[in-house]
């Protein structure tokens, strides 16, 4: 391997800049956390490959494939998972206290159908076969206020170009927040973007929430904070 290839690698590989840790985990939360990465985990060792299919990850045929994008504590990862058996639903977060959390949820209600990335969803998503995805969602992201750290947003033209991709045609795209920068950026970056159309006609499609919405941490913390969430639902054109 030349000196010039190990720059390149580098130079591609995204920088992620949230927390990948928090409190130390306590004893039960750490088993959790190793038996559901045992069960659970999406094998890195295939990530090497290109164009997979996630099906082959589920025990079962899914009906859709879903992706959610910092799934945080997984509260709705899980919540969506089992109001939707015969769906498959991928999670990726790097902050390990969240992946002990989703894993917790998995076990103590025996969800067969939620396979976890616990790194940057950049590493994963080029993997993914094209049209594999059916829905990804992308809840209440880091808004990284500053313009200073715009760059540091999840969704950007390059995420989108990518998600334009992975998802097939009629695939739904999710986006929520409560923050007034973060609701300003994601629905101009996702606007801006002619592989994606809005699906609103009137006020209350962003609103309110979509059908069956099990909420999540971030958006409980904001109600309780009085701070108003909106929904923006695109789909790919
Ligand atoms: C503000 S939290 C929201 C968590 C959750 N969606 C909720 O609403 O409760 C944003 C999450 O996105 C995760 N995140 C940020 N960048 C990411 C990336 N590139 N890939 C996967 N997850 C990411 C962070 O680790 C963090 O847990």
């Amino acid at each position: 391997m030349t000196a010039e290839y190990d720059k390149r690698k580098v130079a591609e590989q995204p920088q992620f800049y949230g927390r990948r840790r928090g409190r130390k985990l306590r004893p039960a939360q750490e088993l959790a956390l190793h038996q559901g990465m045992e069960e659970y985990a999406l094998p890195s060792a295939e990530l090497k490959a290109s164009s997979l299919d996630p099906q082959q990850w589920f025990p079962k045929n899914c009906k859709q494939m879903c992706l959610e994008i910092g799934f945080g504590g997984g509260e709705h990862l899980a919540a969506r998972a089992s109001q939707n058996p015969d769906h498959g639903y991928i999670g990726a977060e790097p902050f390990v206290n969240g992946v002990a959390s989703l894993c917790r949820h998995i076990k103590e209600q025996h969800l067969e159908n939620i396979r976890i990335w616990n790194d940057d969803v950049r590493l994963l998503l080029p993997h993914l076969a094209s049209s594999s995805l059916d829905a990804v969602y992308i809840l209440f992201p880091d808004p990284w206020p500053k313009s200073r750290h715009a760059a540091r947003r999840i969704l950007q033209p390059e995420m989108l170009e990518m998600l334009s991709d992975k998802m097939r045609v009629g695939a739904e795209l999710l986006l929520a927040s409560d923050d007034p920068t973060a609701k300003s950026w994601l629905l101009a970056t996702a606007c801006r973007d002619d592989r994606f159309t809005w699906l609103a006609n009137s006020p209350s499609d962003w609103r309110q929430p979509p059908a069956d919405w099990p909420g999540t941490r971030y958006m409980r913390k904001a109600e309780i904070a009085g701070r108003t969430s909106v929904w923006f639902r695109f789909c790919r054109r």
